[in-house]
């Protein structure tokens, strides 16, 4: 990896259209203008589409949707979060390389994306469709110190991220479905899936994957998924470059991350709960061989949900569950 174009990026990508002259690139890479020139080329071999003008500079006009390790590390603003990066073009599931690199003791922060999965899979081993070159499929290796019981507020927190993110750059506003779903619209758009290897009193570590439809359109779905998922393309009309969209996601999960570690979890509770979907509504709970209603009341100070069942008014606090909604008359 050329440290000199992970600078570069950097800087133009700071600067969010505006122009920098070749003259200040010049000077804070330490290299000549023709120097300057030159990386532009390589980055635009990359997939970057750059505009020079005379007199003004350069700017990025266009992120490459091309997903490489070139173009996820290239302008990643993260201190430690995804600095150590696996780039696979097509893999079984990120999860499984993510425990394989645990395993062998990749560093706390490290990440795994790949373009295209064979098999990858979501909560209770259902398969996850994760086609070539539409989506964002990562999985991401931490190894906090905190109670094992307290894993699954990462998984709360990573929600949010991705909302956040998602506001911030798509100008989309999805919302949290307990425990890991993020929906707009009724439809699916993103899920977590947080695994764990632990010991009673201490995590190893966390493996939190991430799988989120961004540039597919209706009929690339599966006929069994059009009318229940989603993807930021058919919400927004646009495509959208991945790497970016990872790269700021990144941004946001290390922020947030270092805010649980440093000060828990209260505050990462007020953003879900901001972000929550359904609250107040009825929903079908299922635990176990069971299914009932409820009303969803929001979650606990730990994560766990709150839902008050129809029949008895009695409050539940649930730590796995599925829960169900029912769509309103005017959405059937
Ligand atoms: C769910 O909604 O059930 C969770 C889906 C998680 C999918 C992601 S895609 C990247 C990572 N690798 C996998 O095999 N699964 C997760």
């Amino acid at each position: 990896m050329d440290n000199r174009r992970k600078q570069l990026i950097t800087l133009l990508s700071q600067k969010d259209n505006q122009y920098i002259s070749g003259q200040v690139l010049s000077n804070e890479l330490q290299i000549s203008r023709s120097a300057v020139w030159k990386h532009m080329k390589e980055l635009e071999k990359d997939g970057y589409i750059i505009e020079a003008v005379t007199r003004k500079g350069y700017r990025i006009v266009k992120h490459p949707d091309k997903i490489s390790g070139n173009t996820l590390q290239w302008g990643l603003e993260t201190n430690w979060l995804g600095q150590s990066l696996t780039f696979e073009e097509q893999t079984e599931s990120t999860q499984t390389i993510a425990h394989q690199l645990a395993q062998q003791g990749a560093i706390h922060g490290s990440v795994v994306v790949a373009d295209e999965q064979l098999e990858g899979r979501g909560r209770l081993n259902r398969p996850w469709h994760s086609e070539k070159g539409s989506g964002i499929w990562m999985s991401m290796i931490l190894r906090p110190e905190i109670q094992p019981h307290k894993a699954p507020q990462l998984t709360l927190l990573t929600a949010v991220a991705i909302v956040e993110t998602l506001k911030k750059v798509c100008k989309i506003e999805p919302k949290i479905k307990w425990p890991n779903d993020i929906f707009i619209h009724d439809r699916k758009l993103a899920g977590i899936l947080t695994e764990m290897q632990a010991e009673t009193d201490q995590i190893q570590y966390v493996i939190i994957g991430l799988g989120l439809n961004v540039n597919h359109r209706s009929d690339d779905l599966p006929e069994a998924l059009q009318n229940i998922a989603s993807s930021i393309h058919i919400e927004t009309g646009k495509q959208w470059p991945r790497a970016h969209i990872i790269q700021r996601f990144l941004v946001e999960l290390e922020g947030l991350y270092e805010h649980f570690i440093q000060h828990g979890f209260a505050k990462i509770k007020e953003m879900w709960l901001a972000n929550a979907y359904k609250i107040g509504e009825q929903i079908t709970v299922h635990t176990r061989n069971k299914a009932w209603e409820g009303i969803l009341l929001g979650i606990q100070d730990d994560g766990a949900l709150r839902v008050e069942e129809v029949e008895n008014k009695e409050q539940h606090i649930l730590y796995s569950a599925e829960i169900e909604w029912h769509k309103r008359r005017d959405e059937e």
